[in-house]
C-alpha cells in the first residue's frame, strides 16, 4: 500500500509494510520492545513527567491530556491501580484502533506495559469491542507471545515489575465505549455509565479503585514519546496539539481510508490525500470526528480570534486538522472518524439515520436521553418518510436542547449536537421537508424516493 507523501506515520509506520505481520518476530525485527526495556532504567514518575511534557491528548474522543489524567490518579488510597485500554471503537465512522490491533498488536502491548509500569499497575485490561473477534484473537496470541519472551506477566524484562494483561471481550453496545459504562461492563454488569462526580475513574474506577482508561492510539503514542522523547513528539504538531493523529475518512471521497498525519489542514486530508469528491460531485458538509460531532458546512466561513488576539477567517479546507483548529471552527476532532457528505446527501435523511442509531444505543438511565432520543428518531423518520407535521423542526430543536447537558454521561451531547448543528446549518432543508410535507397536495411518493435515494 502506497503511503501518501503528506502522511506522517509513527503509530502505523510498519502496519502496511509488505511482509510485516502481527507476530512478535516482525515486531522484534523492527526494534520492538526496546523502548520497554529502556523504560526500566527510568523511575515511573519520570515517565509520567515525560508524557505530561509531551502534551499528548487522548485519541478516544474528548482529547483530555493523558499526562494530566495520569497525575489525577489517587496514589494514596492504598488500593490497586488499574490500567484499561479502551478498544471498544464504537463511535460511528471510526476504524483506526482495529488497524493497530490487527496489524501491530505488540505496539499496543508495549505502550500498555510502559504505561502500566509508569502508573504502578499490576493488572491491565484491553476492553475490545465484541464485534471485533478477529482482533481479540490476535491480541490473545500476541499476549501469549509477549509473555513467552518476558515482555508482560511476571518480572517483565527481568525487572522486579510484574503486570498481568487480560483481553476482555465487550458487551456489543455503543455505550460500552464510554469509560464509566466500560468499567461497569468490565465488572460484569450492564454498561450503565456512572455519574461524575463521584465516579471519576482516576479515583473511583474499576472495583472502586483508581483506574486509568486510555484509547488504543493514545497508549501507542506513549511508546513513541518514550522512544523519541517528549520534545521530538511535540515538534510533530503545534502546542496543545502534539504528535500525529490517525484519521478515518469515509463517505464521498475518492480514496476513503485511514491516514496518519502531522499538522496539515482539513483540505490537505480530504483533497490531496483522499483525492477530493467523487467525479461530478462536490462536498456539501463534513462531520469531522465521529458521528456525535457537530457538522461543518462546506460553504461557510469560519471566523474568530486566536488566543494571541490575531484573527482567523477560514474556508472549510483551511481549518487546521487538529483539536484546537476544529474546535475553533465550532466542532471537535473526537475520535478522528471523518465523514464526508457530498451534494447527493439529504441532511434530514442523514440525521434520521443517526437518530435511529442513537435511540437504539441509549442505555435508558436518564429520561431526557431515553425519551428524547426516541422522539428524535420518530420525528426525523416521519419527516423523511413523508409524514412531517407542522412545527416538527422547532420540536426537534427543543427536544435536543433539553437533552444537552442534562444527562449522566456525554451520550446526551452525542444525540443533541447533530440535531442542533444540522438544523443550524441546513435549516432550509428541514423546513423544505416540513413545509412541503405538511401540505396535503404534496406528492409524498416522490418525497419518499428522494429521501431513500439520498439516505
Ligand atoms: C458515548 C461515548 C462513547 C465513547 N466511545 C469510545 C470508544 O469507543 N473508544 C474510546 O477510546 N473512547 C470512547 N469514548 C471516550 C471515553 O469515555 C474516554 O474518554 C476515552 O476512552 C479516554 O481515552 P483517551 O483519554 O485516551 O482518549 C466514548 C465516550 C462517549 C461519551
Ligand atoms: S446520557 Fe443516555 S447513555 Fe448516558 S447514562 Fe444517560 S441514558 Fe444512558
Amino acid at each position: 500500500m502506497a503511503i501518501h507523501p503528506k502522511e506522517h506515520r509513527i503509530v502505523l509506520k510498519y502496519a502496511d509494510e509488505p511482509g510485516y505481520t502481527p507476530k512478535i518476530e516482525s515486531y522484534l525485527e523492527h526494534g520492538g520492545y526496546d523502548t520497554l526495556k529502556a523504560a526500566f532504567s527510568k523511575k515511573p514518575e519520570d515517565i509520567r513527567d515525560e508524557v505530561k511534557k509531551s502534551q499528548l491528548r487522548g485519541r478516544g474522543g474528548a482529547g483530555f491530556p493523558a499526562g494530566v489524567k495520569w497525575s489525577l490518579v489517587d496514589r494514596k488510597s492504598g488500593k490497586p491501580i488499574y490500567l484499561v485500554c479502551n478498544a471498544d471503537e464504537s463511535e460511528p465512522g471510526t476504524f483506526k484502533d482495529r488497524q493497530i490491533i490487527h496489524k501491530d498488536p505488540h505496539q499496543l502491548i508495549e505502550g500498555m506495559m510502559i504505561s502500566a509500569y509508569a502508573n504502578d499497575c499490576a493488572k491491565a485490561f484491553i476492553y475490545i469491542r465484541e464485534e471485533m473477534p478477529h482482533g481479540a484473537r490476535i491480541l490473545d496470541e500476541a499476549i501469549l507471545e509477549a509473555k513467552g519472551k518476558g515482555f508482560c506477566g511476571d518480572n517483565i524484562c527481568g525487572s522486579e515489575y510484574s503486570c498481568d494483561l487480560v483481553v476482555h471481550r465487550g458487551a456489543a453496545a455503543y455505550i460500552c465505549g464510554e469509560e464509566t459504562g466500560l468499567i461497569e461492563s468490565l465488572e460484569g454488569k450492564r454498561a450503565n455509565p456512572r455519574i461524575k462526580p463521584p465516579y471519576f475513574p482516576a479515583v473511583l474506577g474499576l472495583y472502586q479503585c483508581p483506574t486509568i482508561v486510555n484509547n488504543v492510539e493514545t497508549l501507542c503514542d506513549v511508546k513513541h514519546i518514550m522512544e523519541m522523547g517528549a520534545d521530538e513528539f511535540a515538534k510533530i504538531g503545534r502546542p496543545n496539539n502534539t504528535g500525529t493523529r490517525i484519521w478515518c475518512v469515509s463517505g464521498g471521497v475518492q480514496r476513503p481510508g485511514y491516514y496518519e498525519v502531522g499538522q496539515i489542514t482539513l483540505g490537505e486530508l480530504v483533497n490531496d490525500i483522499c483525492g477530493g469528491p467523487l467525479p461530478g460531485r462536490s462536498i456539501k458538509a463534513i462531520i469531522p470526528g465521529g458521528s456525535s460531532m457537530k457538522i461543518l458546512k462546506a460553504e461557510d466561513r469560519y471566523k474568530g480570534k486566536n488566543p494571541d488576539g490575531s484573527e482567523y477567517d477560514w474556508g472549510l479546507e483551511d481549518i487546521p486538522l487538529d483539536y484546537d483548529g476544529i474546535a475553533a471552527a465550532g466542532s471537535m476532532s473526537g475520535s478522528g472518524g471523518m465523514m464526508v457528505l457530498d451534494d447527493t446527501v439529504s441532511i434530514p435523511a442523514a440525521l434520521a439515520n443517526l437518530m435511529a442509531f442513537y435511540s437504539h444505543e441509549s442505555c435508558g438511565q436518564c429520561t431526557p436521553c431515553r425519551e428524547g432520543s426516541l422522539w428524535l428518531k420518530k420525528i426525523t423518520t416521519r419527516m423523511v418518510h413523508g409524514e412531517a407535521r407542522p412545527g416538527d423542526v422547532d420540536l426537534m430543536k427543543s427536544v435536543a436542547d433539553q437533552i444537552a447537558g442534562r444527562t449522566i454521561c456525554a451520550f446526551g451531547f452525542a444525540v443533541a449536537w447533530p440535531v442542533q448543528s444540522y438544523i443550524a446549518k441546513f435549516e432550509d432543508e428541514f423546513r423544505e421537508y416540513e413545509e412541503s410535507l405538511s401540505n396535503p397536495d404534496t406528492d409524498r411518493t416522490s418525497i419518499k424516493e428522494l429521501a431513500c435515494n439520498h439516505g
